[in-house]
């Protein structure tokens, strides 16, 4: 089998930091969203993998993932011009996936337990294609399957504004060729895209055979900041604590907390599940439950909880504590003794600032 992840896509409802950056690199425990995609299915045992790219992601994606060796994979990549939707992002990768099953995976999804099960599953059913299902509490903003009393597929439908059942696509799905010939039938959505939600209808509707799965344990798409947040909830507290860095003075490092190499943390108390990354600087500070601050970052005189700092940015002397955040690279948030007294801001394009 080979594998095909997709990571186009504009990030619209991630501005400002996809003004800057693919979302699919945003971290999530300080890891990529994206690279978590590559573990799973180069441990689902399959290598060979095409990362369809977008004009403004690719070459950020090629430079973090390069040629794949270091994740034990061997990546080429297809430029998807513009985001006509996910059949036609097949197509593209057409010459690349003839010839082979393949498993699609949207880089912004998250699985708690990985593709390997689903992988083998799916050799061993010889179906057509199989599908993901979990479900939600908001059907409509998903693609929505309707199942026979037996467990049979019998509808999927895009988005509907009245869905049938509460059971959403995952975005991660398994197809033999028959796809191709889906994907060429079926006509633009109402967005103007190609789903490759019509094109599995398609499937069923010409007699081949569509398997759907039920996941048991978590997903997330992280296509929204508080979906990042609660996705980087979720893996934190999947973490043991490993404590590498330097903790001195008046310090407390409580419950599940992984400190990196590097690290140095003064007379602050960090209470798990946290991660402090690799070279960051924490001094009479509080980082509370669920946070993850990236490598290099420096905090001091602050508190922040619930939030993810990306690398190399500064928070110091910040009274109010800080939560619910999603703080970009190189950001500075620092009290400053300039008169007049006064808020300075310097912010991107459709930045958001809470103030007390
Ligand atoms: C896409 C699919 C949808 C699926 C979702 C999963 O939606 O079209 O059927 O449920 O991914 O993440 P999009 O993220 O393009 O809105």
């Amino acid at each position: 089998m080979k594998g095909l992840i997709l990571s186009g896509g504009k990030g619209t409802r991630m501005r400002p930091l996809t003004h800057t950056s693919a979302k699919q690199l945003i971290p999530v425990a300080n890891k990529p969203v994206l690279q978590y995609g590559i573990e799973a299915i180069v441990a689902a045992g399959i290598p060979d993998i095409a990362i369809i790219v977008s004009p403004e992601t690719g070459d950020e994606i090629r430079q973090f993932i390069g040629d794949g060796s270091r994740f034990r994979a061997n990546v080429t990549y297809v430029e998807q011009e513009a985001p006509r939707g996910l059949a036609h992002a097949v197509l593209t990768a057409e010459n690349f996936l003839r010839g082979a099953s393949f498993v699609m995976y949207l880089g912004d999804n998250l699985l708690q337990h990985g593709i390997t099960p689903l992988v083998e599953e799916y050799r061993s059913l010889n179906c057509n294609s199989e599908i993901l299902l979990t479900r939600v509490p908001n059907p409509s903003q998903f693609g929505v399957a309707e199942l026979s009393s037996d467990g049979r597929v019998v509808r999927l439908t895009e988005k509907p504004k009245e869905p049938k059942s509460d059971l959403a696509l995952v975005g991660v799905y398994m197809f033999d060729e028959h796809i191709f010939d889906a994907a060429k039938a079926i006509k633009p959505s109402k967005r103007g895209e190609l789903e490759i939600t019509d094109a599995i209808q398609w499937l069923l509707d010409n007699g081949f055979s569509v398997h759907p799965h039920i996941v048991k344990g978590w997903w997330k798409d992280t296509g929204k900041m508080e979906d990042m947040l609660e996705a980087n909830r979720t893996v934190l507290d999947t973490f043991e604590r490993s404590v590498r860095g330097v903790i001195s003075g008046q310090s407390a490092i409580e419950g599940k907390v992984v400190v990196e190499e590097g690290a140095q943390i003064v007379d602050s108390v960090v209470r798990g599940p946290a991660i402090i990354g690799r070279e960051a600087n924490i001094q009479h500070a509080y980082v509370g439950p669920y946070t993850s601050i990236g490598n290099r970052c420096s905090l001091e005189y602050c508190e922040i909880e619930n939030s993810i700092v990306l690398e190399n940015s500064t928070i110091a002397h910040v009274d109010g504590r800080i939560e619910a955040s999603l703080i970009g690279k190189n950001v500075k948030i620092v009290r400053t003794h300039r008169k007049p007294a006064a808020y300075r801001f310097m912010l991107g394009d459709n930045s958001e600032v809470g103030i007390t």
